[in-house]
């Protein structure tokens, strides 16, 4: 028996990702699942990889969510039955506790293969279970922009009632923290660089809104809007050519999380001012299945669901990347296996 996978091709490209066979997995051994698979879903991350600004293995599974059933449980596992919705956690080893590594050594997708692929048999603890009511396609967007967003505002920060997070752009972890700010009682703040996706982030709650290619200064402007005070926890998924705009939005003692790297990965800092505000600036990878299972308990207690953008085949999986990689999405890219 086969099964049908996308694999990184050589060199990696959008147009060497092709979709191609595997064996099956087989029955799962002592502590393992067998999951088939239903959805997956796109993150800069996973195209990072598939177009080879990420060194990988020829011939790499991508895709480091994935959401399916389980389908067999081998001797020893308790956590699971046959039946059960599951979705993907972003580091399988890293269970609890602080962060263990720097490495993506044992990232799915990245440095093992991931889940574009329409069965897997892994170790229990590589899955967790998924919100009450939440599809495979909703699930698959939990295990990197969810859980990055969460992370970023209730982990590392700490945002309560009143306080004011700025979101950038409308990319998938942007509105899962302008979903989870709003609903911890946060002013929002957003920015995109179209008007039409502002007014459909005004329609998921965002309090206000800044066009960040019509003001380039959007820092200042956020700065303005709270009475010159500041927000409370920026949400930065720019990395340095965002990272002066975001200090000048965030108040005295405020938190900068440090996500992304979509307009940079190194450049001048103004250091001066990060001294002078007293700013935290914290970098963040992800987080752990702890963290992934107070996620999901976070989203049933407010009823959260994700703004999934687009759905596409597991077989046009390239054509879903260049949809990303065209800027036309708001919120999550869904793969369908
Ligand atoms: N550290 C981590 O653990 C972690 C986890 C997940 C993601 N990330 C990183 O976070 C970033 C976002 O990831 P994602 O998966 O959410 O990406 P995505 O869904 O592809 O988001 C892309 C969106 O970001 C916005 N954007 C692009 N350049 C921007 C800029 N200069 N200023 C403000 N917004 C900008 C655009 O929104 P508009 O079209 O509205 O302008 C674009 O649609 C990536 O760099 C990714 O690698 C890091």
């Amino acid at each position: 028996m086969s099964i049908t996978v996308v694999r990184v091709g050589s060199p990696a490209s959008l147009e060497t990702l092709l979709p191609g066979t595997a064996d099956d997995p087989g029955q799962p051994g002592p502590g393992e699942i067998r999951v088939k698979l239903a959805a997956s879903s796109l993150n800069f991350h996973d195209f990072a990889v598939v177009a080879g600004m990420i060194p990988t293995e020829p011939g790499r599974i991508p895709m480091s969510d994935g959401a399916g059933t389980v389908e067999a449980v081998g001797d020893g596992v308790t956590e699971f039955k046959v039946g059960d919705l599951v979705v993907s956690t972003f580091f399988p080893d890293w269970l609890d506790g602080a962060v263990p590594s720097a490495s993506f050594a044992r990232v799915p997708g990245d440095g093992i293969d991931g889940y574009a692929r329409e069965v897997v048999v892994t170790p229990q603890h590589w899955f967790t279970r998924v919100p009450v009511g939440y599809s495979a396609a909703e699930a698959a967007t939990l295990t990197c922009a969810g859980l990055t967003a969460w992370r970023a505002l209730f982990v590392d920060g700490a945002v309560k009632p009143g306080d004011t997070v700025l979101v950038q752009g409308t990319g998938g972890v942007s509105i899962f923290a302008l979903q989870f700010a709003k609903a911890a009682g946060a002013r929002v703040i957003a920015t995109s660089s179209s008007d039409a996706k502002l007014e459909r982030l005004k329609a998921l709650g965002a309090d206000d809104l800044i066009n960040y290619k019509e003001n380039p200064a959007w820092g200042m402007k956020a700065l303005e809007l709270t009475g010159g005070v500041g927000v409370d926890t920026v949400v930065e998924i720019g990395g340095s050519g965002t990272l002066d705009q975001s200090m000048m939005a965030t108040r005295v003692g405020g938190h900068v999380a440090l996500i992304g790297v979509l307009a940079g990965f190194a450049g001048p800092v103004q250091t001066a001012m990060l001294m002078a505000k007293n700013l935290r600036v914290q970098g963040l990878t992800v987080g752990s299945r702890a963290q992934q299972l107070a996620m999901i308990a976070g989203i049933e207690a407010n009823g959260i669901k994700p703004v999934i953008s687009d759905h596409f085949p597991l077989v046009e999986l390239a054509a879903a990347f260049g949809h990303q990689a065209a800027n036309k999405h708001f919120g999550k890219i869904v793969v369908d296996i």
